[in-house]
C-alpha cells in the first residue's frame, strides 16, 4: 500500500498553542492522594510530591494542569482545601463516594503546578456553589492585598497573588451524573453571571464555560447551542470532552472513531459560528477539549467507580493499562486536535496519574509509563509552530460499520516557527501491511533525517501493566529522503514520527 502526501510550507492549517499539551488532575481515585503527593514516599520532597511524578510530567511535556475536578468540583468547598492542614475538614465526597482529607488543596496545587513548570486551570464549582463562591477564589487567587480572601490567601503564607489566567464554569453540567446537573437554560444562566462576574473583578483572565460532555450526548448539539446563546461575548471558550472505548466493535470501527472526534470538532465550531451571527458579535470563541482519552477495555482495568467500598480514601478506581490498539486511538486522537489547531487551543489529557492515565504509581513504590505517555511526549515536544495543509495525492481507505471511508493513514505534518524543522506523525491502522510513504515537500528544502521513531508491539494485547516497557518508541528503519521527498515505509499497527531538518 502506498500513500502519497504533498505539503506546502505556505499552506497552514493554524499556529499550535502550546495548551493543547495540556493534561488533568482531579480528587478522584489515587490520581492526587499517591498519584502526585504522597509525603511518605521515598522520593517526596518537603511538601510531599513525589520526585518521580514531577520529573516524569517534566519530561512528558506538559504544559497546563486543570485542577480540581472533574466530578468533583461540582460538590467542593475550596476553602476546605487552605490554610493549616490540621484545621482541614475530612469531607463526604458525593462524585466518587469517597472520603476526602483535603491535605491536598489549592496551595498544594499551585507549588505542584510551579515545580512541575506547568501552568494552572482552575475550575469553579458550579454544581452546589454559584457567583459568590467563584468570586471569593478569584480573589483569593489573584487579587493582590487588603480585601477579605486577598489578605486569606497572605494569611496563608502566599503573599503574591498567583493571577490563574484560566478559568472552566463548572464542569459537565449536561450530565445527569453531575452534582447540581442543570439544563442548558439554567446553566448557560449561571455560567454567564458569574463569568461577567468574575471579569469584572478581574478582566484579565479567560474563561471556559461547558459544551457537551460527549459527542453522543442526546442533547448535543442543543446544549451547545443554547449555552453559547448565554455566554457568546462572555466566555473565551466552548469545553467539550471526550472519552472512547469500545474495542469490542474491532479493531477497524474501534480506530476509526477519531473522525468521530473530527466531526465532533466541526460540529461545535458550526455552532459556534451561529451564535456568533445570531448576537451579531465581533468575538471569537475558540474549544477547550479539556478532557479527552480513551477507555481501555474493562479486563485490563483495576477498580470500578461506585462499586468500591463507599467512603474510603483514595480507593482504587479505573486504573486502566493501555495495550497497543488502544495507544494508536490516543495517537488519532491527538492528531484530530491538531487537525483543528485553528479552533481547539486547549486540550487536557484526562487524567495524569492513575486513572486513563499517562503515569502509574505505586504506592510506596515506583512508577510505570503506559504507550501513550510517549505518544503525548513525541507530540508535545516536537509539534511545534504550525499545522500544514497537506494534500493526499493517494490513500487507501477502508470501510467499517460507522465510516465508509477511513484513512489507513492517519497523519499530520508541523513546521517550526523558525522554518528549521518540519514533522510528520503518523498511525498506520492497518493490523497487517507496511504502508509506503511518499512525501513530497514544496517550497522547503529537506536537509537530512534528524530522527525516525516508530512506537508498535509486538503483540495486540500486551501492555506495558504486562510487560514492563514493552511498547515504547524505538528508531525505525528505512527512512530517506530523496531530492524534496521524504520516503519511509511505516510498519503495520504503529505510530511514527519523522522529524526532518531544513535548510533556511
Ligand atoms: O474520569 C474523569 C471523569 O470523567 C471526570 O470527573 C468527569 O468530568 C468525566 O466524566
Amino acid at each position: 500500500m502506498i500513500a502519497k502526501l504533498l505539503s506546502n510550507a505556505v499552506f497552514l492549517r493554524g499556529s499550535i498553542d502550546e495548551r493543547l499539551f495540556s493534561s488533568f488532575l482531579e480528587h478522584m481515585g489515587r490520581v492526587i492522594y499517591t498519584g502526585v503527593y504522597e509525603p511518605d514516599h521515598a522520593t517526596a520532597d518537603a511538601d510531599g510530591f513525589r520526585g518521580d511524578v514531577l520529573q516524569a510530567v517534566r519530561q512528558m511535556g506538559v504544559t497546563a494542569v486543570r485542577y480540581p475536578g472533574g466530578n468533583f468540583v461540582s460538590n467542593y468547598h475550596w476553602q476546605d482545601g487552605v490554610g493549616p492542614v490540621t484545621q482541614r475538614p475530612r469531607r463526604i465526597e458525593l462524585a466518587w463516594r469517597s472520603v476526602e482529607t483535603n491535605a491536598f488543596g489549592l496551595n498544594e496545587f499551585m507549588r505542584w503546578a510551579a515545580k512541575s513548570l506547568t501552568q494552572p486551570i482552575l475550575t469553579v464549582n458550579l454544581g452546589t456553589q454559584g457567583i459568590e463562591n467563584a468570586l471569593s477564589l478569584l480573589e483569593y487567587c489573584n487579587h493582590d492585598q487588603g480585601t477579605l480572601y486577598s489578605d486569606l490567601r497572605r494569611s496563608h503564607g502566599v503573599e503574591k497573588p498567583y493571577h490563574v489566567h484560566t478559568w472552566c464554569l463548572g464542569n459537565e453540567m449536561d450530565g445527569f451524573w453531575q452534582v447540581g446537573h442543570k439544563t442548558a437554560q439554567e446553566y448557560g444562566r449561571i455560567a454567564a453571571e458569574t463569568g461577567r462576574a468574575m471579569k469584572r473583578l478581574d478582566p484579565s483572565i479567560e474563561l471556559v464555560a461547558c459544551g457537551s460532555s460527549k459527542s453522543d450526548m442526546a442533547t448535543c448539539p442543543a446544549w451547545d447551542l443554547e449555552v453559547l446563546e448565554h455566554v457568546y461575548g462572555t466566555a473565551d471558550y466552548l469545553a467539550l470532552h471526550q472519552y472512547y472505548g469500545g474495542q469490542e466493535m474491532g479493531t477497524a470501527s474501534f480506530l476509526a472513531q477519531s473522525l468521530d472526534m473530527e466531526g465532533y470538532i466541526d460540529t461545535i465550531r458550526a455552532a459556534i459560528n451561529v451564535i456568533r451571527k445570531k448576537a451579531r458579535s465581533q468575538a471569537t470563541m475558540y474549544i477547550s477539549l479539556d478532557e479527552w482519552g480513551v477507555w481501555s477495555r474493562p479486563e485490563h482495568s483495576i477498580g470500578r467507580a461506585f462499586e468500591q467500598k463507599p467512603w474510603s480514601l483514595a480507593p482504587v478506581i479505573d486504573e486502566q493499562a493501555y495495550t497497543l490498539e488502544d495507544t494508536l486511538l490516543f495517537a488519532s486522537m491527538m492528531l484530530a486536535m491538531l487537525k483543528h489547531t485553528d479552533i481547539v487551543k486547549i486540550a487536557c489529557q484526562a487524567l495524569l496519574t492513575n486513572i486513563s492515565a499517562c503515569i502509574m504509581t505505586k504506592p510506596d513504590g515506583s512508577i510505570w509509563l503506559q504507550p501513550i505517555y510517549y505518544v503525548f511526549m513525541m507530540i508535545a515536544q516536537h509539534a511545534k509552530g504550525h499545522v500544514l495543509r497537506t494534500a493526499e495525492i493517494a490513500m487507501p481507505q477502508y470501510a467499517c460499520d460507522a465510516f465508509p471511508s477511513v484513512p489507513v493513514l492517519d497523519h499530520v505534518e508541523t513546521l517550526r516557527e523558525d522554518g528549521a524543522e518540519v514533522v510528520i506523525f503518523a498511525v498506520n491502522r492497518s493490523e497487517t501491511e507496511t504502508l509506503s510513504l511518499q512525501w513530497q515537500l514544496e517550497h522547503i528544502r529537506p536537509v537530512r533525517i534528524e530522527a525516525f521513531t516508530v512506537l508498535t508491539a509486538r503483540e495486540k494485547s500486551i501492555t506495558n501493566r504486562s510487560h514492563p516497557e514493552a511498547i515504547r518508541p524505538c528508531p525505525g528503519q528505512g527512512a530517506r529522503l530523496e531530492g524534496a521527498s521524504c520516503l519511509a515505509e511505516i510498519p503495520p499497527f504503529s505510530f511514527i514520527m519523522i522529524r526532518i531538518s531544513l535548510q533556511q
